[in-house]
Formats: C-alpha cells, sequence, structure tokens
C-alpha cells in the first residue's frame, strides 16, 4: 500500500477531534517517521512546546541566512528552554554562491521570477532535504493566517512533496496562540509584538499595520496573488 493510500485511510479515520497528544500517538502507530518544520513563530513554538515529551519527532529548521537576529536569539533560547535537537538545514553554497555573483545580494526585489529563485534555493531545496524519508510533516499553518489557509484540513496530502502534511493549530485563533504561550511562559520572537505577525526573511518582511491583512508584510512589493514561497504550495 502506498503512503497515499494510507493517507486515505487516515481521513476515513477521522482523528481531527482529538487531542493533540491523542492525534500523535495515532500517527505514530502507522507513520513512525514524523518531522516537524520550525520557523520559531508563535505558532511552531507553541509546536515545539507540545512536542517537549515526544523526542521521536524529527524538529528541524531551515535556515535561508537571511533570517532576523531575533530569529536566532528565539531559537537559542528554545534551545536552552527544551534541550532538543533541532535539525538546521542550509542552502546549496555553490547555487547561492552563483545566484548571488549573477544577480546580486538583494535582486529579490527586482522580479518576482528571481524572487522565486532566492526562495527555491534558501527555503525550499533544503525542505526537499528534509523531507527525505519522512510520511508525516507537521507545521504551525493557521486557517486565519490567509484566505488560501481557510479552506485547508487539519491532515492533507502534499502531492508535490509525496507525503502527508498535519498543521494542528489550524483552526487556533491568535488570543488562543498568544494566551498559550505566555500561560507556558514559552520563549517567543519579540518581533511579534512589534508589529510582525507573520516573520520570514528579514528583507522580505515588515511590520503590518492595525487593519492590515495577516500576511501584508511578507514580500509587501509583490502583487498579493504571487506571494508564495514554495514551501506550502496550494496555500
Ligand atoms: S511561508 O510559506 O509563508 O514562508 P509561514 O511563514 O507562513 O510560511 O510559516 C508556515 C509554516 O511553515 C511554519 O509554521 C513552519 O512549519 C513552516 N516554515 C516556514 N518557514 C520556515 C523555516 N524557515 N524553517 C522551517 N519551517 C518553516
Ligand atoms: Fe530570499 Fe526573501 Fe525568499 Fe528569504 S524570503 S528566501 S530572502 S526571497
Amino acid at each position: 500500500m502506498t503512503l497515499e493510500d494510507e493517507f486515505n485511510k487516515l481521513i476515513k479515520s477521522d482523528i481531527s477531534g482529538l487531542a493533540f497528544g491523542d492525534q500523535l500517538a495515532y500517527l505514530k502507530t502507522y507513520f513512525p517517521s514524523i518531522c516537524f518544520s520550525t520557523s520559531f513563530s508563535y505558532e511552531d513554538q507553541v509546536i515545539t512546546h507540545l512536542l517537549k515529551e515526544h523526542s521521536e519527532v524529527t524538529v528541524f529548521t531551515l535556515d535561508t541566512g537571511r533570517l532576523f537576529d531575533q530569529t536566532y536569539d528565539t531559537w537559542n533560547l528554545t534551545l536552552a528552554k527544551y534541550g532538543l535537537p533541532i535539525k538546521a538545514y542550509y542552502p546549496d553554497t555553490i547555487g547561492i554562491e552563483n545566484f548571488i555573483n549573477e544577480h546580486g545580494p538583494d535582486c529579490f526585489y527586482q522580479s518576482v521570477e528571481l524572487r522565486k529563485k532566492c526562495c527555491w534555493l534558501r527555503k525550499v531545496a533544503p525542505l526537499k532535504r528534509a523531507l527525505i524519508g519522512k510520511q508525516v510533516w507537521i507545521t504551525g499553518l493557521r486557517a486565519e493566517h490567509s484566505t488560501n489557509r481557510q479552506s485547508m484540513r487539519q491532515f492533507e496530502w502534499d502531492e508535490d512533496n509525496q507525503i502527508i502534511k498535519f498543521h494542528p493549530l489550524l483552526n487556533w485563533t491568535s488570543t488562543m496562540v498568544e494566551e498559550f504561550i505566555k500561560d507556558n511562559n514559552i520563549p517567543f520572537n519579540p518581533l511579534h509584538k512589534q508589529g510582525y505577525v507573520s516573520i520570514g526573511c528579514s528583507p522580505c518582511t515588515r511590520a503590518i499595520k492595525s487593519g492590515e491583512d495577516f500576511r501584508a508584510g511578507r514580500w509587501w512589493w509583490e502583487d498579493a496573488s504571487k506571494k508564495e514561497c514554495g514551501l506550502h504550495l496550494k496555500q
């Protein structure tokens, strides 16, 4: 039976109503190779906390080389608090060298094509390496993030990466996330308190003003319909 067939069985069992720990226990029985990608966002910090007694889940981050200093600080604080291994994946050195030597270090502002190429080199290609041999990929996506994410399901088949995606916080509100962080004294990226609701690479992320869309601060110079870095293709 293929992983996709197994996924279709999982969907029929409908475990979306279970608590996170029970969902994970169910998944582990059928799909032992589980990973979680963290960008050290509010959402990802909640998941890291929930995973503290589940060391069998591999935690990884994609260090693009262009992250905010505050993101590295949060990474350090997370290591100190949870003592869990967080495997970092990096872009291919020669690929980045060639790209920057040809187009310059901040060429992503010049065109959508160059921006997507940068995202491919710095995020998507390393992600593909991180997902090798994995059956389930846990993410911090939430429905409130964008219109596209509102139509998502907690468990999805990722055709491109041939993997089951699990979004445990899909239906959490921002308030629920913030309260959980506070109640459990979880380290968080201080930029979240300065108007940065969605945090990616520093040259491509800015704070939003009140009333602006959740993702308005990401690739703000681009047409909203093109704002996608390729990590979550359908979203
Ligand atoms: S993105 O596609 O726009 O960059 P977003 O910042 O909303 O994604 O984050 C959604 C989820 O993607 C995070 O909860 C996390 O699981 C994953 N993710 C995003 N960026 C990274 C990263 N640099 N390293 C690891 N996981 C990431
Ligand atoms: Fe490059 Fe910006 Fe994409 Fe980061 S978000 S990988 S700096 S284009």
